[in-house]
């Protein structure tokens, strides 16, 4: 992996994705570009899912990280940049409204202000950050209860202000994970995370998982305690709901 930091910023008026630019110019593009685009016109979300924004309301950028030559380094990579984006978070929102949930949303009160999207592609890894600076009205339901550094601070928010500040968490979080300080992600976010014990249910595709949270593994895969039929069951994808 290249270590550089994150001193290369592209900033695009509009783009369909901030992630898509970059997997479709990483050859180009040194290690440590960041793009970030005023507005997206097919912003992309987990599992296929449309991601939504409003120039000057939100954030939308994304990551090139590269020389990556296997897949699990992108899941450990989006686990970092949450807790990054979290720590710049900070800057606005008290530290103890915020929580991160897994695999790697960002929520304050419980309120989604904050979306990770990591892809791998040749030998390089994208991380999409997408945040609510400011509430705006979107194109069609979100589903479930989000919320916006605006609110959740009671001022106005500058989009470049957040922009410098995140760039300048993230090279910061990078950098000491390149020196293997923080080497043992996701085991810091697990424990960050607070879900040791939870009581969850995990919706992934079809199958729903209801059970208590016992670990994670260093591929940021869930194991979860199923207790109607006392088996451990290992969760890649889904989406959780804490069930107290
Ligand atoms: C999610 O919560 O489902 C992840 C959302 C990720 C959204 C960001 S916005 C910038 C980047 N470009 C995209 O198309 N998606 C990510």
């Amino acid at each position: 992996m290249k270590c550089e930091n994150f001193d290369n910023i592209v900033l695009l008026d509009k783009i369909d994705s901030t992630n898509s630019y970059l997997k479709k110019n990483s050859a180009l593009l040194p290690q440590g570009t960041v793009v970030f685009a005023g507005e997206q016109t097919s912003g992309k979300g987990r599992l296929s899912r449309k991601w939504f924004g409003e120039k000057g309301k939100s954030i939308a950028c994304s990551f090139l990280i590269k020389d990556i030559f296997d897949n699990v380094d992108a899941i450990r990579l989006s686990f970092l940049f949450s807790i990054a984006v979290r720590d710049a978070l900070t800057k606005y929102i008290d530290y103890g409204k915020i929580s991160l949930k897994w695999p790697n949303d960002i929520l304050v009160s419980g309120k989604k202000i904050c979306g990770i999207l990591s892809e791998y592609s040749k030998g390089c890894v994208v991380i999409g950050i997408g945040i609510n600076a400011a509430d705006f009205i979107p194109p069609q339901e979100i589903g479930q209860p989000w919320t916006s550094v605006e609110s959740e601070s009671g001022h106005n928010v500058s989009i470049a202000d957040l922009q410098e500040e995140l760039v300048e968490t993230v090279n910061i979080i990078f950098s000491r994970y390149c020196t293997n300080e923080l080497s043992d992600i996701p085991f810091i976010w697990f424990r960050e995370a607070d879900i040791i014990n939870k009581n969850v249910t995990v919706l992934s595709g079809s199958t729903a998982v209801t059970g208590e949270v016992i670990s994670i593994d260093d591929k940021g895969i869930l194991n979860v305690f199923d207790k109607k039929n006392g088996e451990i069951k290992s969760i890649s994808f889904g989406d959780i709901t804490y069930n107290d």
